[in-house]
């Protein structure tokens, strides 16, 4: 054998089975019976399963890198988390007694302020990020703090377990408590350093997104700012938009001379291609139209805006204008780390959308499979890593999922009448991290189990 072949041969990742995924035709298409090939990050083939030894000989690959998946298995893209605090999850499933701005100034600043203590901060990312990967979430795209270090302390953790994530080192130099709030001058050149340190580590899999906490704790000149950063380097941009009346309000008198509160981001050049902004919910049609023609992305965070009682997004509304569109867990106003949770919150909250708002017309909300399409295919898009992750495709990256419906303990049972379809649904409903066998990204196994890649401290 030469070395080449070895190489390869070492590379290389086949599994034989069921696989799960949606296009933008389907949003859920099972393909039964067939073979999919992974060299080194990439997919290379998917083929019926019938010519897996036609296939061994053409690409050299040793029978023992063959995993044959079981009637009870299937491989489904990797689930996209569009919007998540690592920092905030220190306290999810507490603190849901309060609205949005009082729930920042009670919980939120004060405890986003102990991440200063890089020790601290160290412990909590490293939990946070294997709970998110255990989860099935391959990529994430976090909020960290406004510390320097500890967000590149944040990106050390995430490389070290191999998870695919956009990280944002938080800025807010405005309207915000003396113990946690920076020097506009400092919050730039703080920026300007991460998104340094993070590109000169040249990790393909972890990408700086510019992070102005949103237009309440950010002066227009931090913004404008950050929104130059962004341009210069071509990189994402994340923050929150239209999340409660309240904030709604203050936005307005904080920014008075400004069309909307959309149009604060705009004039700051904050709403590009690669904007991600969270929650959405009370916008104008001018600003769903601005937010349509600049290409922003839309991460729907269905468990916050129950939890901490924000309102009610229309996620149809969203997709029927053609706005991308993914789903976010925005831990810890939502107080699940799971994405599966997210996709089952977005069926509740368009389902109430449907009789609360629709009653009468001919509305549709959410379907199990729309959702499923959300959390994969739609969160890539408003990453704007579609060309690369979101679904099975030739070209394309493997970030996946090896998930059993039959696995030990798992939450949920299956009966001889459920069709492979109806296990899926059962999954996406009932299912839970001990039905997520393996976790792969970029072709790498990086599942996050005690026994395996967790050092938890
Ligand atoms: N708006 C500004 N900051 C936050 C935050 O941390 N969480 C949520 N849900 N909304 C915000
Ligand atoms: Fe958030």
């Amino acid at each position: 054998m030469s070395d080449e072949t070895e190489f390869e041969s070492t590379n290389f990742k086949v599994f034989v089975g069921t696989l799960v995924h949606s296009t933008w035709d389907i949003p859920m298409v099972i393909l039964k019976n067939k073979v999919i090939g992974i060299k080194g990050r990439k997919i290379v083939f998917i083929e019926e399963a019938v010519k897996l030894d036609e296939l061994q000989s053409l690409w050299k690959f040793s029978i023992n890198n063959v995993c044959l998946l079981s009637d009870s298995q299937f491989l489904m893209p990797g689930l996209v988390d569009t919007h998540i605090h690592a920092s905030q999850y220190v306290y999810t499933g507490t603190a849901l007694d309060l609205g949005l701005l009082e729930w920042l100034e009670k919980y939120t600043f004060p405890i986003e302020s102990t991440f200063k203590d890089l020790k601290f901060a160290e412990h909590a990312y490293t939990k946070a990020v294997h709970r998110v990967v255990k989860s099935g979430t391959t990529t994430a795209c976090y909020f960290a703090t406004i510390h320097l270090q500890g967000t590149i302390k944040l990106c050390q953790i995430i490389s070290d377990v191999g998870q695919r994530a956009l990280v944002g080192k938080v800025n807010m130099d405005c309207n915000s408590p003396d113990f946690y709030q920076e020097d506009s001058t400092d919050s730039i050149q703080d920026t300007e350093r991460f998104v340094e340190t993070l590109l000169n580590q040249g990790n393909a899999n972890l990408i700086p997104v510019l992070t102005p906490r949103f237009a309440l704790t950010c002066t227009p000149k931090l913004m404008s700012a950050l929104g130059e950063i962004a341009a210069s380097h071509n990189l994402p941009i994340q923050s929150h938009l239209g999340e409660s009346k309240g904030e709604l309000d203050a936005v307005r008198s904080m920014h008075p001379g400004y069309d909307s509160y959309s149009d604060v981001y705009d004039k700051c050049g904050l709403l590009t291609s690669r904007t991600i902004m969270a929650h959405c919910i009370y916008l104008t049609e001018d600003e769903l139209n601005l937010l349509k023609t600049r290409g922003v992305g839309v991460s729907h965070c269905p468990n916050s805006n129950t939890s901490i009682r924000s309102g009610l997004m229309d996620a149809r509304d969203m997709l029927d204008r053609g706005i991308k569109l993914g789903l976010g867990t925005d831990v810890s106003g939502g107080y699940h780390p799971s994405m599966l949770d997210a996709m089952r919150q977005a069926i509740q909250v368009s389902n109430i959308v449907s009789f609360e708002h629709h009653e009468g017309e001919n509305y549709k909300p959410l379907d199990y499979r729309e959702v499923f399409r959300l959390a994969t295919l739609g969160g890539s898009q408003v990453l704007n890593l579609e060309d690369k992750i979101g679904n099975f495709e030739v070209g394309k990256e493997f970030d996946a999922l090896l998930v059993n419906f039959e696995a030990l303990d798992s939450p949920f049972d299956v009966f001889e009448r459920d069709t492979l379809e109806d296990k899926i649904q059962k999954f996406i409903f009932l299912g839970d991290d001990r039905n997520i066998e393996e976790v792969y990204v970029a072709g790498k196994n990086i599942t996050c189990n005690n026994k395996l890649h967790c050092k938890l401290h």
